[in-house]
């Protein structure tokens, strides 16, 4: 089997979905590795709600053997009020077992997120999701400033890993800008994930 960078979000209305597209082809045009993207299911927080095992479309939901399995790993996220969303959040609480036996450590990571607006929260929801991953032991995976869509954005962006700014009517369109930073992003990524290994 070959190695695989794992690309595993949540997104309700498809911008983050997007974002994980584009950092997919930048994985794939580094070359070394496969790809396995991967969601999580909402939570239902009514007790007597259930939802099916496969999602009806789009990715399969992750594993904790996908997880543990990556070269790498690009995480991603819709902004909640300026933090992970609880789908998301859920799945990696469920992650103790592979904190225990220091399953991620020394694996390279980065993170994507996609907002309504330019202030809502972006920089503090990519950074929310470093914190576990730094707890995991992995190698966080910024975005230089040698993108030079960085300087110059006026969508998503940010040397934090890329955004996506969806705008109130939630439109999940990436901009030029996004999608170049998004695949940069996947290409940085799949590069150091194969010095490391
Ligand atoms: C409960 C809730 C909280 C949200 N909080 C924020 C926020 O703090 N800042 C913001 O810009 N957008 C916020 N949004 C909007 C989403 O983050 C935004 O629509 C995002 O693009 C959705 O990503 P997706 O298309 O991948 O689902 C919120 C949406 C919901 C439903």
């Amino acid at each position: 089997m070959r190695p695989y960078i794992l690309i595993l979000y949540y997104s309700q209305t498809g911008g983050t979905a997007n974002l994980a597209e584009h950092i997919s082809r930048g994985v794939q045009a580094q070359g070394d590795f496969d790809v396995r993207l991967r969601c999580v299911p909402d939570v239902v927080t009514a007790i007597d709600e259930t939802l099916p095992p496969v999602p009806e479309a789009g990715a399969a939901y992750c594993s904790k053997e996908d997880l543990a399995g990556c070269s790498g790993l690009a995480l991603g996220t819709p902004t909640r009020f300026g933090n992970i969303a609880a789908p998301l959040k859920h799945f990696i609480d469920s992650t103790a077992d592979l904190w225990m036996r220091g399953a991620l450590e020394g694996r390279p990571a980065s993170v994507f997120c996609s907002t309504a607006s330019h202030h809502g929260g972006q920089e503090s929801t990519l950074l929310s999701m470093l914190i576990p991953l730094l707890h995991h032991g992995m190698i966080y995976v910024g975005l230089p400033y040698s993108n030079a869509e960085l300087n110059s954005t006026t969508t998503g962006g940010t040397p934090y890993g890329v955004t996506h700014v969806a705008g109130s009517s939630h439109t999940p369109q990436l901009s030029a800008d996004e999608q170049s930073l998004a695949q940069a992003q996947g290409q940085r990524l799949a590069q150091i994930a194969a010095k490391l290994i």
